[in-house]
């Protein structure tokens, strides 16, 4: 076996070009864990590499050429450890280095890998749900700036009316444990009501941030009760489901333990004392530096 430490990540890569392994996802921090529980309860035997950049984030605010270069290392990270399939589970990520990795990356790396986000998957299932046909997005700066949502919107389902609207605050207060203050009170109950002066006639709203489902209980609290909150978590479970039926060669190349390794780029009590309450069971974490 040759020593790792001697090897390019990318003759570490090619090393395990084909061989099982676990799925990877990926975050900026907390906030893929939403996403990760959902993909647990959907494929409980599959093996899952979680990695949040917590020393990094958030993410949200920052230029493309950062956040592009910061995803493409945690996904080169995640395909050094072997995984086949990565989940991007992150708007922001999603938003702004998808595409680049796919298209400039991957090919490189390993043309037979993948990397999905959590943005098709949440377009394609809005549209069964708005009644109206009139739909509103919270998302961060970057997110909302990228205007991924609208172009894939206007493809998918033209007929959409689409209104987005940038919360800067939402992600620091989660990543600062500040959910359930009264600080999450104030800028929740005034994006909400900056989203609904532009778009009073909205059925139908997407989170698109996963670290919005932790600020569920305070959104619930100032959207009109007949709002449709739109959760990414169980939607990228299915479609990840969906995928892997259609895709039997990727299926196979997923290990099925049951196990679930937790990486973050900060301290890792921290994040595990987090990660915990966030999955509702015991999380044990180590610390990478990317
Ligand atoms: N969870 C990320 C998202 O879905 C948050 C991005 C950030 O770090 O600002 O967009």
């Amino acid at each position: 076996m040759p020593n790792s430490d001697s090897l390019s990540s990318n003759e570490i890569i090619a090393a395990s070009a084909g061989h099982p392994g676990s799925v990877g996802v990926f975050d900026s921090g907390y906030g893929g864990l939403t996403v990760l529980r959902s993909l647990q309860q959907a494929l409980p035997e599959a093996d899952f590499i979680y990695l949040g950049d917590n020393a990094r984030a958030p993410y949200g605010n920052r230029s493309f050429d950062l956040i592009y270069h910061f995803t493409r290392q945690a996904t080169e990270y995640l395909f050094s450890r072997g995984c086949q399939l990565v989940i991007l589970a992150c708007n922001t990520a999603s938003a702004k280095a998808l595409r680049t990795i796919q298209q400039n990356d991957l090919p490189r790396w390993d043309p037979a890998r993948r990397v999905l986000g959590v943005i098709r998957p949440t377009v394609e299932a809005v549209g069964n749900i708005t009644r109206t046909g009139a739909v509103g997005l919270v998302g961060t700066p970057g997110t909302v700036a990228s205007q991924s949502y609208d172009l894939e919107l206007a493809k998918l389902h033209p007929g959409i009316r689409f209104y987005s609207h940038a919360c800067p605050m939402w992600v620091p207060l989660v990543e600062n444990l500040e959910s359930n203050g009264p600080g999450a009170d104030y800028f929740v109950k005034r994006d909400i009501e900056e989203l609904l002066k532009k778009a009073p006639d909205i059925d139908t709203l997407i989170l698109g941030c996963t670290h919005y489902p932790l600020l569920i209980d305070k959104i619930r609290q100032f959207a009109p009760s007949n709002l449709q909150i739109v959760l990414q978590g169980e939607i990228v479970a299915n479609s990840l489901l969906d995928y892997l039926q259609r895709h039997p060669d990727m299926d196979a190349r997923i290990t099925r333990n049951g196990t679930t390794e937790y990486i973050t780029t900060e301290e890792a009590d921290k994040f595990s004392n987090l990660a915990a309450v966030f999955m509702g069971k015991p999380v044990k974490a180590h610390r990478e530096n990317l």
